[in-house]
């Protein structure tokens, strides 16, 4: 009796707040919601040139989960979802959701607060994470000096910094300028919030936390970061309750490094840079990649963990727009992976999506017509597969920070228990070699290339001299760390069990080690 009532509260519990920890473990799915997918499967014709709506929205994605978990990922990213300017504007229309108007109300393009829902009960249905994308530094207006009362609830001018436009110069030199004055341009100008106003803060903070709440969101990725005074984001954060990550568009791990106080974590936007100049051409030079990484370990709050790590996003050209070279991309792709932040995949990357700068990089997702064969996908398949199998085999595959035991201009070899990853730059018709003398594997131990099932023997030291094919990366884990019956070289996999059935071994045996010992003391 007092068992089923105890169980009854507990499952009737909300779901808990995701923290970072939560995080960690798990990989991204970013996708803009106008372009992942239309509600009844429909193809539309979708010019990314017009910048117009296209008709994705909340029930296209809950209908297209299958392909996003089929490819190992445990959480989305999905576009802002509060109501954003009408109609067309000089840069088209609103469809990416970062042109807010109401905070209170949802950009009814996407759905209503009843799909939003249903969106976020499918995820979690599926042991998945939802993630909110939130634009808190300004709001949007279509004519200058903007309607003030067309903003909702900030309908006061005294709820706005003065205008003044930032200047290109000033992102060097004047961080004020950065902070206080305004994005955008006379015609679409985008106001820039007081946030240092009582009021407008305060009233933040309870939206964010109702936001949260309403709609059960497990993390929030929060927009131009850096153009809102740093202190305001602890608070924010708090409110919130969840894992907070932000975007702050910089290539020098020094001035991100703050941010990563403030908050749970940043996008890890000085990687980016070092990694597509470093991956787009054999002139890159991954040395340089490697020291910036180095660089974040050191100035980072937890170091590279929590951040968010990604080869594409909305705002930047896609990878393919950089190079076509297949071995190029695939070494690229594998980083985020492969590291010690939290991996974000941009929608379309899997389906070889090459569009340039925005809006050419905000694809319609079904004109692809969501092959689940394709090389990338597969790619991307066993990166998450690895990922999983690594850490069910050994316990701090999250918390121990990666080390370069090879790092040149042209290869890298990357050291992160159980892995051993081996990326080079030198493209596809290129016949890479890693020696790596003590790569941290036992004395002859028997490790695979879970990219092609390759098997390859460590030697007494367990170190290893590798010669690669057609520029492509790969990834070593010794054969005992891949579980039998999973999906990673299955017909090499000596590892005892499936990582799910492994944790769940766990806990049976953690829950009956608990009663022996409870036992135990209530006899001694
Ligand atoms: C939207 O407005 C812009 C600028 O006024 C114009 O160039 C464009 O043709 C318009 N687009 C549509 C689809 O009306
Ligand atoms: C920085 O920008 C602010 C806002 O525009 C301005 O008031 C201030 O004079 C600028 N500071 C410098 C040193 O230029
Ligand atoms: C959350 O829901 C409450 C109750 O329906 C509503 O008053 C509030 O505006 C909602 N807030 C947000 C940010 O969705
Ligand atoms: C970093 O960005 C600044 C502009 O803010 C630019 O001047 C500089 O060249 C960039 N550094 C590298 C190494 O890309
Ligand atoms: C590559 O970067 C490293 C580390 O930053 C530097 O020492 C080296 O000179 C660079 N190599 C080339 C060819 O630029």
């Amino acid at each position: 009796m007092l068992t089923s009532i105890l169980l009854s509260s507990i499952l009737a519990l909300p779901a808990l707040a995701a923290s970072p920890d939560d995080w960690r473990t798990r990989s991204i799915y970013q996708l803009v919601t106008d372009r992942f997918a239309t509600p009844d499967g429909s193809s539309p014709t979708c010019n990314t040139e017009d910048r117009r709506y296209c008709g994705g929205n909340y029930k296209g994605i809950i209908n297209k989960l299958d392909y996003i978990q089929n490819m190992g990922f445990d959480a989305i990213w999905i576009s802002p979802v509060v109501a954003n300017v009408e109609g067309n504007t000089s840069l088209g229309e609103a469809f990416h959701g970062y042109w807010t108007q109401d905070i209170n109300k949802l950009n009814d393009h996407f759905g209503s607060t009843d799909d939003l829902k249903s969106l976020s009960d499918a995820l979690h249905k599926r042991n998945m994470y939802l993630m909110v994308d939130v634009v808190v530094n300004h709001m949007a207006a279509t004519s200058n000096p903007p309607n003030f009362g067309s903003f909702a609830p900030f309908n006061q001018q005294s709820n706005f910094h003065p205008e003044c436009f930032i200047q290109a110069s000033d992102y060097d030199n004047n961080q004020t300028a950065v902070e206080q004055c305004w994005l955008g341009d006379e015609n679409l100008p985008l106001a820039d919030m007081n946030t240092e106003d009582q009021n407008v803060i305060s009233t933040w903070n309870t939206w964010i936390g109702d936001l949260v709440k309403n709609y059960t969101i497990d993390g929030v990725r929060i927009d131009t970061v850096k153009h809102v005074r740093k202190d305001f984001w602890p608070d924010f954060a708090k409110a919130a309750g969840v894992y907070t990550v932000g975007e702050v568009l910089h290539n020098d791990t020094n001035y991100v490094a703050p941010y990563t106080q403030a908050l749970s974590a940043a996008l890890d936007y000085p990687a980016y840079f070092f990694l597509t100049a470093g991956f787009q051409t054999s002139n890159g030079n991954l040395s340089n990649f490697a020291s910036v990484i180095q660089a974040g370990q050191g100035a980072y709050n937890n170091g590279e963990h929590y951040m968010g790590s990604f080869l594409e996003n909305h705002d930047n050209p896609r990878f393919q727009s950089l190079t076509q070279d297949q071995a190029l991309v695939k070494n690229a792709m594998t980083w985020p992976f492969i590291q010690d932040g939290i991996p974000i995949l941009y929608y379309g990357q899997e389906q070889g999506y090459a569009g340039g700068n925005d809006p050419a990089n905000r694809e319609a997702l079904w004109l692809s017509g969501y092959g689940e064969d394709k090389p990338l996908v597969q790619h991307v398949k066993t990166l998450n597969a690895a990922r999983k199998a690594a850490a069910a085999a050994k316990s701090d595959f999250h918390t121990s920070s990666l080390q370069f035991l090879v790092s040149t201009q042209n290869n890298l070899a990357i050291s992160k228990p159980p892995m051993l990853t081996l990326l080079t730059n030198e493209g596809s018709t290129s016949t890479p070699q890693w020696s790596v003398p003590n790569a941290g594997f036992s004395a002859n131990e028997e490790v695979v290339d879970v990219l092609t099932c390759t098997k390859i023997n460590a030697d007494a030291n367990g170190g290893v001299t590798v010669k690669g094919s057609g520029g492509n990366p790969q990834v070593l884990m010794p054969t005992s760390a891949l579980p039998k019956g999973g999906t990673v070289c299955p017909d090499l996999a000596t590892g005892a069990q499936s990582s799910s059935a492994r944790s769940l071994a766990v806990q049976v045996l953690g829950t009956s080690l608990a009663a022996v010992l409870t036992l135990a003391i209530a006899f001694s």
